[in-house]
């Protein structure tokens, strides 16, 4: 029983031999690549010590026994991939380290980590896993104040079980909506004068709210009469649609007519715009956007648009117009859902919470600033377009891309 211990032992031993040679003819050879290929940035792969930690080298040797120039550059490039995890990690073999764990979290085992989570409430006793009845599959959110209760309410009647509800107050007025038997299940999030994207980028972070198929952004002064959130789901579903909005009702001019209602249809992805508008008809304002108004996501389309949002910029002008970056091909997964349509019923409401400033009214003010936010928007993402195809590409910016 001895001689296999010690037969392993000096073919280990033979091994490393071999393997010591072996690396250093590849330095030899990696220095001499690293001068002709200087993107490998040899001097920075720090080869010894902390590196055969982390690495089979039985694995290696026996890949590589035969090193060709190019299996050299295979080792080398390997290798220069674990650089980032070994430096600063002087750990011993024995430590955990899971580059594909969330940024930060590399020293958990990948079993441990829960990157993902929900809005479910739970009780404090009992089974865990017995907590949840159900799991609302969809969520719905809407930026209210006091005043838009009685609405807030009629509209509410609207989502079934399958809906997690969400309330963001700007008022400060939270307990005021206890008396709501849905209220009770709701949860409320509450701080002062904030507007809906603001909430959306602080408290729908998409690893919080993954679990949902669709998101529902909402405004407050919307009349849901002609609306059911299960039929319109089932509208999205079937037409594919990721990014969308109910069709809105209205007697007056609005500001897009991609928006309107339709009786014709279920369901409309493009729209005439007046003449003019639009330079191509699969490009907004003619099709692939709606209106932040009453947007609803998938979970996808959200994923990408919270990256979207600006932290600054707590109006969302301009958002809606930008939509379709996140989907592919924007003119058909974007669309209105005419079957299923609301009212727009423009109640005043934080449009009007601005500051009265040199002598202009409240409302001006926050009108203003709407308008200014589009502009930066309109900025930031035109420059970080125009960024990346220099800097990635080296080509002018497509004109599709800008609006
Ligand atoms: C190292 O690699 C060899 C060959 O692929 C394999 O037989 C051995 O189990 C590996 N050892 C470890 C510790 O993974
Ligand atoms: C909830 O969703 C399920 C699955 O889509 C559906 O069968 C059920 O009818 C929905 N519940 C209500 C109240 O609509
Ligand atoms: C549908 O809309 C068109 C144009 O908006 C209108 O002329 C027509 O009367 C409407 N039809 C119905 C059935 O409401
Ligand atoms: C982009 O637009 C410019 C001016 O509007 C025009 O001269 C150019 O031909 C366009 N390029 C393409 C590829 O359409």
């Amino acid at each position: 029983m001895g001689s296999p211990t010690r037969s392993s032992n000096s073919r280990r031993g033979n091994e490393m031999m071999r393997l010591l040679v072996t690396t250093i003819v590849g330095v030899v050879i990696g220095i001499f690549l690293g001068v002709s290929f200087p993107t490998l940035s040899l001097t920075k792969l720090n080869l010894p010590s902390n590196l055969f930690g982390l690495i089979n080298l039985t694995y290696i040797e026996e890949k590589y026994s035969g090193l060709s120039a190019q299996d050299l550059l295979n080792v080398l490039s390997s290798l220069k991939k674990c650089r980032g995890h070994s430096h600063g990690h002087k750990h011993s073999d024995t430590k955990i380290w899971v580059p594909s764990n969330p940024r930060g979290a590399e020293s958990l085992p990948a079993d441990i980590v829960a990157s993902e989570s929900d809005l479910y409430a739970r009780r404090l006793w009992g089974l865990p896993r017995e907590d949840l009845i159900i799991k609302p599959m969809y969520l719905v959110c809407f930026t209210v104040g006091y005043e838009q209760k009685n609405n807030i309410n009629a509209a509410m009647k609207k989502f079934s079980d399958n809906f997690t509800f969400m309330l963001f107050h700007y008022d400060g007025r939270t307990s005021e909506w206890d008396d709501l038997e849905w209220s009770k299940r709701a949860i409320h999030v509450s701080t002062r004068k904030q507007t809906k994207w603001w909430y959306a980028k602080r408290f729908l972070h998409p690893d919080i709210v993954a679990p949902y198929d669709y998101i529902f952004i909402w405004d407050e002064d919307l009349g849901l009469e002609n609306f059911d959130a299960e039929e319109y789901i089932k509208l999205v579903k079937q037409h594919g649609l990721d990014i969308s909005q109910p069709g809105v009702a209205s007697n007056s001019e609005l500001s897009w007519r991609m928006t309107k209602r339709r009786n014709d249809t279920d369901v409309h992805k493009e729209t005439e715009e007046r003449p003019g508008w639009c330079t191509d008809p699969h490009l907004p304002p003619c099709s692939g956007f709606v209106e932040i108004m009453a947007p609803v996501f998938s979970r996808d389309a959200w994923r990408c648009v919270w990256y979207m949002i600006q932290n600054d910029l707590v109006h969302g002008w301009g958002l809606d117009l930008a939509l379709r970056k996140c989907v592919e091909p924007a003119h058909e997964k974007i669309g209105v859902v005419d079957s299923q349509w609301i009212v727009h019923q423009t109640v005043p409401s934080l449009g009007n919470q601005g500051q009265a400033e040199k002598g202009k009214a409240p409302w001006e003010g926050v009108r203003e600033r709407c308008k200014r936010e589009w502009a930066m928007f309109k900025e930031r993402m035109a420059g970080a377009e125009k960024d990346y195809y220099y800097k990635t590409k080296g080509i002018e910016p497509p004109n599709s891309t800008s609006h």
